[in-house]
């Protein structure tokens, strides 16, 4: 049985001319109707570039892209431009960030949404426009009949975004990519976006995949976790597990830059170190190796030579990571824990 959505291998190369930038190497996940996938890490590690495949927006540039992109079976990756087309907004819909950008300045909110239900379904302007009234309310946007005729920078940020949500569900799609939604909003507003997208999930049944690099929005929405380290998986599983037993020390260091996940009053803000590597020459070996403050448990020069194998975690189950440390378990309760989190790590035997 696979899965609604099931990525398979994906690869994302853009040939430069300073040479490859592997910004999607090799990453397989699988999401299923109803549920959320979270998919976190720093920028620049392709978590836009491997979401944006699912769209096909790298069709018709010098991407290199190749694997399955499974959606109710059929693979994304072998339909000709017209079929994408088809797909494109209406069993896939993306939201992105800065809506702004997404919406054209020139033309109505209204007419905008209404024309993503127009290329999709047989039916007259007036119905479209009435359709288009009915999401705005639906997303909770006050006085609809009359917001429906503004333009896109009569509106505040996060009513912008609650119109590019309208216009990414009109036509109900399965799968509903968010790229980083919220990043732009504030915290009181963000809370509200989160809350209406899980609220039109819960109604719509769709698949959804949330993008950002704030494991605060991941353990509020997402089933499962997909952590992204340099174009690949290094952590991934439900997010339960990978919240409370990470394995991963860059998974460590993303917990540890997000204070009040542990409900623990004298957790520590604790940055990690460095900077993410380039995609053009990622380190060899572990791409994390040079930032990691655990290579010294890894014998011989493992770290820094091999790349490990994305492999069942300690904790069992759908859990997987990837990291040569032997017992990484026994790490995070011993010496991560309790430095970034003391009071968790008393409580916890
Ligand atoms: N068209 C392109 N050509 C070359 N490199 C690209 C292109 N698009 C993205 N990249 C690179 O791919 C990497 C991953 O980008 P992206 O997926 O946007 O990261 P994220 O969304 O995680 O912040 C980055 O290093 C970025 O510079
Ligand atoms: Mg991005």
């Amino acid at each position: 049985m696979t899965s609604y959505l099931s990525v398979r291998d994906l690869v994302v190369h853009f040939p430069t001319i300073d040479g490859i930038v592997k910004a999607t190497d090799g990453l397989s996940y699988e999401v299923e109707r109803g549920k959320t996938l979270g998919i976190v890490g720093e920028s620049g590690s392709g978590k836009s570039v491997s979401s944006s495949a699912i769209l096909g927006l790298h069709r018709g540039t010098n991407a290199k892209v190749s694997g399955e992109i499974l959606l109710d079976g059929d693979d994304l990756l072998q339909l000709n431009d017209e079929q994408m087309r088809q797909h494109r907004g209406s069993d896939v819909a993306m939201i992105f960030q800065d809506p702004l950008s997404a919406m054209h300045p020139y033309y109505t909110v209204g007419n905008q949404i209404a024309e993503a239900y127009l290329v999709h379904n047989r039916v007259g302007k007036k119905a479209a426009r009435a359709r288009a009234i009915e999401m705005l309310d639906r997303v909770g946007i006050p006085q609809p009949d009359r917001r429906v005729d503004d333009y896109p920078h009569q509106f505040s940020g996060g009513m912008r975004q609650r119109a590019m949500i309208a216009m990414g569900l009109i036509n109900n799609p399965g799968l509903l990519i968010a790229d980083e939604p919220t990043t732009a909003l504030d915290v009181t507003v963000q809370a509200q976006i989160l809350d209406l997208l899980q609220d039109l999930q819960r109604e719509f049944n769709s698949a959804i995949i949330i993008i950002t690099h704030d494991l605060g929005v991941v353990a509020e929405m997402a089933d499962d976790v997909l952590v992204m380290y340099a174009g690949r998986a290094v952590e991934y599983g439900p997010c339960k597990e990978i919240l409370t037993h990470p394995e991963m020390p860059y998974t460590w260091g993303l917990l540890s830059s997000v204070p009040d996940l542990s409900a623990d009053t004298n957790a520590k803000l604790i940055p990690i170190r460095g900077n993410p590597p380039s995609l053009l020459s990622p380190p060899p070996g572990c791409a994390f190796n040079p930032r990691c403050d655990h290579r010294d448990k890894v014998p011989g020069d493992l770290c820094t030579t091999q790349v490990p194998d994305l492999t069942t975690a300690r904790s069992g189950g759908n859990h997987v990571k990837r990291c040569h440390l032997a017992n990484p378990d026994e790490v995070y309760a011993t010496e991560v824990l309790p430095e970034i989190a003391p009071d968790l790590a008393k409580e916890t035997p």
